[in-house]
């Protein structure tokens, strides 16, 4: 079997499309939904990641304004500046790009958000929200996975899920928005004994470790639906050197899967569009 690819980059491309009408009709009421982007330092992928942010948000109508400051910023200056947004009506959303510099407190910075504008979906009450099944902000990539996976025409309801990686941003989320779906979930990570004999029965399998080859063909039940969150490059010496690969071993797999995501263009831009329907959330709910 061949695998049909399940493409993130149209999929993206439609909720932008969703999301720039949301964002007229709130204009046309005198709001104009607005994002604000904190990047600390110049690490080089998170400046990709901003900028690419910064222009969905303007594709769609949506204000984005980045707060640039030098790594040498202290962590109290970040949060008095993250409290002032909290303040700012005018802001909706606020995302600190991580990581932050060594002598920052990450979990303290995003703790200092208001839960209201947790457009990422990171803060202890957004998690906690998606956990007892309240309203709040999903994490994006989670959230993202889940549109995929629904884009797909599959019913989660009973289905086996195996989520592979138990990070708090992807992982964790991944399984609760898994369990709300009504799948039966299992979680398995770096202590898991025979992963292998988990995945084979797996209906769904979200693959988010951050390693290449974490998920082979032979570990694949025939017809399964595979989800890679991973964003690796192939490293020097072997052939594609440089490349990106996710963490599926994506040719071999998609003879027996049913349908898999591509990286690039799988997970990667359907995060950046579920940032984007958080923030209208964000400013909806602040106008309702
Ligand atoms: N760094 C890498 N991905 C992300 C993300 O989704 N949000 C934030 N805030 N930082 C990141």
């Amino acid at each position: 079997m061949t695998a049909q690819l399940i493409d993130g980059n149209a999929l993206a491309r439609q909720v932008r499309a969703d999301v720039a009408d949301r964002v007229q009709a709130l204009k046309a009421r005198g709001i104009e939904p607005h994002l604000a982007i904190i990047l600390v330092g110049e690490d080089p992928a998170s400046e990709v990641y901003v900028k690419h942010k910064v222009n969905d948000s303007s594709q769609t109508g949506l204000k984005a304004t980045l707060e640039r400051y030098p790594t040498t910023m202290t962590e109290a200056d970040l949060l008095a500046r993250v409290h002032a947004l909290n303040d700012d009506a005018s802001v909706h959303g606020i995302l600190v790009q991580l990581p932050l510099p060594a002598h920052m407190d990450a979990h303290k910075v995003i703790e200092a958000i208001s839960p209201a504008k947790d457009v990422d979906g990171f803060h202890v009450q957004s998690a906690g929200a998606l956990m007892t099944g309240l309203p709040g902000f999903w994490s994006c990539t989670p959230y993202g996975c889940i549109k995929l996976l629904e884009s797909t025409g599959i019913d989660l309801r009973g289905k086996n899920a195996v989520v592979i990686g138990r990070s708090n941003n992807v992982g964790k989320p991944m399984a609760l928005m898994l369990l709300q779906k009504n799948a039966t979930v299992t979680m398995c990570h770096s202590a898991t004994k025979d992963l292998k004999a988990h995945t084979l029965q797996a209906d769904v399998i979200v693959a988010a470790v951050g390693r290449r080859n974490v998920l082979t063909a032979d570990m694949v039940k025939p017809g399964a639906v595979v989800v890679d969150v991973g964003m690796n490059r192939v490293p020097e010496g072997e052939p594609n050197a440089g490349k990106l690969c996710g963490d599926v071993d994506f040719d071999g797999v998609k003879e027996v899967a049913s349908w898999i995501t591509p990286v690039p263009g799988g997970v990667g831009p359907m995060t950046r569009a579920m940032l984007l329907v958080n923030t209208l959330q964000a400013a909806e709910a602040a106008s309702a």
